[in-house]
């Protein structure tokens, strides 16, 4: 029996309704992980890796036909339709209630029931929070140890009545008499995540994948606790969060959101390519950020752990996470080499010559199919990154200094630029618009817009969010980090990347870090302040004179294009879309008419 009756009474509860065979209380330990490591090698999911190349780490693969975040399968349970937004599914509480009901119904039968009380944020930081998932699956007890913290001292923690996120996951494949298991459990047909903003439960049914069963992160990490923060007037975001340090010493914290998929992980971990200079990785995918008494903003990861996308991570490309990876990592859906190793598409230049893919079966360069998942994932502690910041589990948090918004976006959008005030840098966010992405199901490469790319995890109306940034920016004595609008992705006319990127982002990060100091030459423009071409490190880039001009180039006319775009998309908010943000289009449009009659 546990001390926190209610924590007792909805174990119970959901033991009553999913009916499983036993009961397990998840402590965290070494014992409990290897535990579940032989029953998922029993079941044929998982097989460990050669231990002389990569020691202690496991290869799992899923299902094919569970292998990302289902959006369309996603739905917040508001009171009222209007409440949940058009940017999310809605389904009236009741009638989810009653599917959920019928869907969870003996649901474990056969196998055994994991209660895993973990913390999002250090345990005992006033930023973190708790909640407690329950699962059938053991690979999510394992991945939980790692992406979460799990164990007694959350327990502790909780004490006789403390406050926890109830989360209840099911692969929805009880095994009855009649019924044999498979390796990998799920029931896609009857997929539901379902998320009650009200009364901050969670409810995901179906799935055994990433953000569909590790209900810590997308599920609670974001759209539960972006609705606790617009209660309690803090901000739960889709961030990573770094560190970075001048040559002499001085030290920033920036966080910054991009859609799924779009380099968040390479841009925290990034080795600045200018001299002196170095980034350190706080998070690399959630930022919770709740007022100092300095009025400054301070963050916590929530998380432990990193679930990366593995496909395109390389030496080059992102070496902390390469050695990140070197040990004790659960690898899904990536393929396998005949030495007992690891490998996916940008791993290195040339594949190996043969390779059992991602569903197991022979491959060879000449097949045209790629031989990891485009969304196979790393799942790794955070203290093995090399360069994970000490104070990564400062339980006060770091102060941001500057948020950066970006998506990938072909043409219009410049390298950088810097909003005026918080009240245009949350226009910023709201109209930040990206290239579909392997994250979630859905056809990869079209434009969609992706506010403060949230629109996948805010578990409200995104018109109400919006409204709550704004409401930030009002709190008394606040003293707020600048923000930015970067775009990594320009294509020139042929197709091809202009901006290097990776380490090479330290060089917007470093006009960044000194336009916080006040220390960096930019030029107002239309879309506010734009770095002047001396004003960003440029130098020993391989970039012609004419390119750089292009990057920092305020195209007018694209802006111009896009305003009855934006306003499209506001529209579909209707009325709850703030007067502050639909007067801040008419202003960006009031000044880029001007800037185009000034050149007429
Ligand atoms: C993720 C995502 O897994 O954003 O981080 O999809
Ligand atoms: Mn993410």
């Amino acid at each position: 029996m546990l001390k926190h009756k209610q924590l007792q009474d909805w174990i119970d509860s959901v033991a009553d309704l999913c009916q499983p065979e036993n009961v397990v209380i998840c402590d965290g330990s070494k014992d409990e992980y290897d535990r579940m490591w032989r029953l998922l090698m029993d079941a044929g999911v998982a097989k460990p890796l050669n231990p002389e190349r990569r020691p202690r780490s496991y290869l799992v693969r899923s299902d094919p036909g569970d292998v990302a975040r289902v959006e369309d399968k996603t739905f917040i349970c508001t009171e009222t339709k209007a409440q949940a937004g058009p940017n999310n599914n809605w389904v009236d509480p009741e009638d989810m209630r009653a599917t959920l009901k019928r869907l969870f119904t003996g649901c474990m039968q056969g196998r055994t029931m994991y209660v895993i009380p973990f913390s999002m944020g250090p345990v005992g930081s006033p930023i973190a929070h708790i909640g407690v998932e329950i699962t059938d699956s053991p690979y999510v007890v394992t991945s939980m140890h790692i992406m979460t913290r799990v164990g007694q001292a959350v327990i502790d923690e909780l004490g006789t009545d403390g406050n926890f996120v109830p989360c209840i996951h099911s692969v929805g494949r009880p095994l009855t008499d009649r019924q044999q298991d498979v390796p990998w459990p799920c029931n896609p047909e009857n997929l539901h995540i379902s998320h009650f903003p009200d009364t901050r439960e969670i409810w995901s049914f179906g799935s055994g994948y990433g953000g569909n069963a590790l209900l810590g992160k997308k599920c609670f990490a974001l759209r539960i606790a972006s609705a606790m923060a617009k209660d309690e007037g803090w901000l739960a975001e889709h961030m990573l969060i770094l560190k970075i340090t001048s040559p002499q010493g001085e030290t920033r914290y920036i966080a910054g959101a991009f859609p799924s998929a779009c380099g968040k992980t390479n841009l925290a971990m990034l080795i600045p390519t200018i001299k002196g200079w170095t980034v350190e990785t706080v998070g690399d995918d959630i930022c919770w950020m709740k007022f100092g008494d300095d009025g400054r903003l301070y963050a916590i990861n929530p998380e432990a752990g990193f679930f990366g996308v593995a496909p395109g991570t390389s030496m080059d490309s992102n070496k902390n996470a390469m050695l990140t990876l070197s040990h004790d990592c659960i690898f899904t859906n990536v393929a396998e080499t005949e030495d007992g190793d690891v490998w996916w598409e940008g791993m290195t230049p040339e594949p190996p010559a043969h390779l059992v893919d991602w569903q197991g079966n022979d491959w060879t360069p000449a097949l045209d199919t790629p031989a990891a998942h485009p969304n196979a994932r790393f799942t790794v502690s955070a203290s093995q990154c090399p360069a994970i910041a000490d104070e990564w589990e400062a339980l006060a948090g770091v102060p941001i200094s500057a948020i950066l918004f970006g998506g990938r976006r072909a043409t219009v959008v410049p390298l950088v630029n810097e909003a005026r005030d918080w009240i245009e840098g949350t226009f910023f966010g709201s109209i930040v618009a990206s290239e579909k992405t392997a994250a979630a199901a859905g056809t990869i490469g079209e434009l969609r817009r992706d506010p403060m790319a949230m629109l996948p995890f805010c578990g409200y109306n995104m018109a109400d969010y919006w409204s709550h940034w704004l409401k930030i920016g009002e709190h008394e004595g606040a003293n707020l980090p600048n923000i930015y609008y970067v775009n990594w992705f320009r294509k020139d006319i042929d197709g091809h990347f202009m901006w290097p990127g990776f380490g090479e982002n330290s060089r917007v990060l470093k006009w960044v870090f000194e336009r916080c100091l006040g220390a960096a030459e930019a030029l107002e423009t239309p879309i506010g302040n734009v770095p002047t071409m001396d004003a960003v490190d440029f130098d020993d880039l391989d970039l012609s004179e004419k390119d750089k001009a292009e990057l920092l180039r305020v195209d007018v006319d694209g802006w111009l294009q896009e305003i009855p775009l934006i306003r499209e998309y506001y529209a579909s908010f209707g009325n709850r879309i703030p007067e502050a943000l639909i007067r801040q289009v008419d202003l960006l449009e009031a000044r880029l008419k001007e800037a185009q009659q000034a050149v007429a």
